[in-house]
């Protein structure tokens, strides 16, 4: 489906090298902790509540709420137990189901390896889901980081659609590869197994997802890539990509875009914390 893939960002050598340098240098100095400490402890982290009062919903489907983390980027700067608040955070608040929106890691498929534990602790009775970013597909080791999901109890969806049931009410949950990454990529074909009248939320890791993928039931799209632009000043939020705001409407779809927990390049954020987004759906 080519009208729905977007051209993949690549970035000039000498660009790739000073950010590496960068990388480097900060790792070298602490980077990880420093980020830990301002960004993800308890009190820095954002808890972002995100209500979908839904005309039509099925009362049944009143008061389901999921957590969505996005952008973990696992590596240089975020790694074992660096996301245990986030994990306690939400096992207080209490969730139906988890959704992850891509970019597990940064640079090297094994480095999903260093959060796995921590996701595998999140409770989620309706299941633990999540869908590919850019970053994911490092290396063409997609299949080994779905294995490696799949034995923590996650599942990641690639352009598929699974249905969720609370007392008999269905409810469609659909994920699509990544946009830019995805060698293959059918993002429309978990729709055609979806009754025309029944809804569905998808994950996507690329906030266009929302503009070109929803059907006319979709009530939600839960993505992240932007980082929220990570460092939102002028000049610098135009090295990240297009950040198209923290939400959207597309049809009668919520677009959620998530700031994400994890960093690229540098361990600092400005203008844009890290956040968990917690999602809840309202009878109107
Ligand atoms: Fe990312
Ligand atoms: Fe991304």
């Amino acid at each position: 489906m080519a009208s729905h893939r977007v051209a993949p960002r690549r970035h000039s050598l000498l660009r790739r090298a000073v950010f590496r340098t960068l990388e480097l240098g900060a790792r070298a100095l602490g980077g990880r902790a420093f980020y830990r400490r301002f960004w993800l402890a308890r009190g820095r982290l954002v808890l972002r509540e995100e209500v979908l009062r839904i005309p039509g919903l099925d009362p049944r489907w009143h008061g389901f709420t999921l957590a969505q983390l996005s952008d973990l980027h696992a590596g240089p700067f975020l790694a074992r137990g660096d996301l245990a608040p986030a994990v306690e955070l939400i096992g207080q608040r209490g969730i139906d189901l988890l959704a992850i929106t891509g970019d597990f890691l940064t640079h090297r498929m094994e480095d999903i390896l260093l959060v796995i534990d921590d996701l595998a602790r999140i409770r989620a009775p309706m299941g633990r889901f999540a869908v590919l970013g850019n970053h994911d597909y490092r290396g063409r080791r997609e299949p080994e980081l779905i294995a490696a999901c799949a034995r923590a109890g996650i599942r990641v969806l690639v352009d598929e659609a699974v249905s969720l049931e609370r007392a008999g009410a269905k409810l469609w949950l659909r994920g699509i590869g990544d946009l830019e990454e995805a060698r293959l990529l059918d993002p429309m074909a978990g729709a055609q197994a979806i009754p025309q009248d029944e809804p569905d939320i998808l994950l996507a890791h690329h906030p266009r997802a929302g503009r070109s993928c929803v059907r006319a039931r979709t009530l939600a799209v839960l993505s992240g890539h932007t980082h929220g632009t990570q460092i939102d000043l002028p000049l610098l939020r135009r090295l990240g990509p297009a950040h198209p705001g923290l939400r959207y409407r597309s049809g009668s779809a919520l677009v959620v875009v998530s700031r994400g927990l994890g960093v690229v390049g540098v361990p600092l954020r400005i203008g844009a914390p890290a956040e968990l987004v917690f999602l809840r759906l309202e009878c109107a």
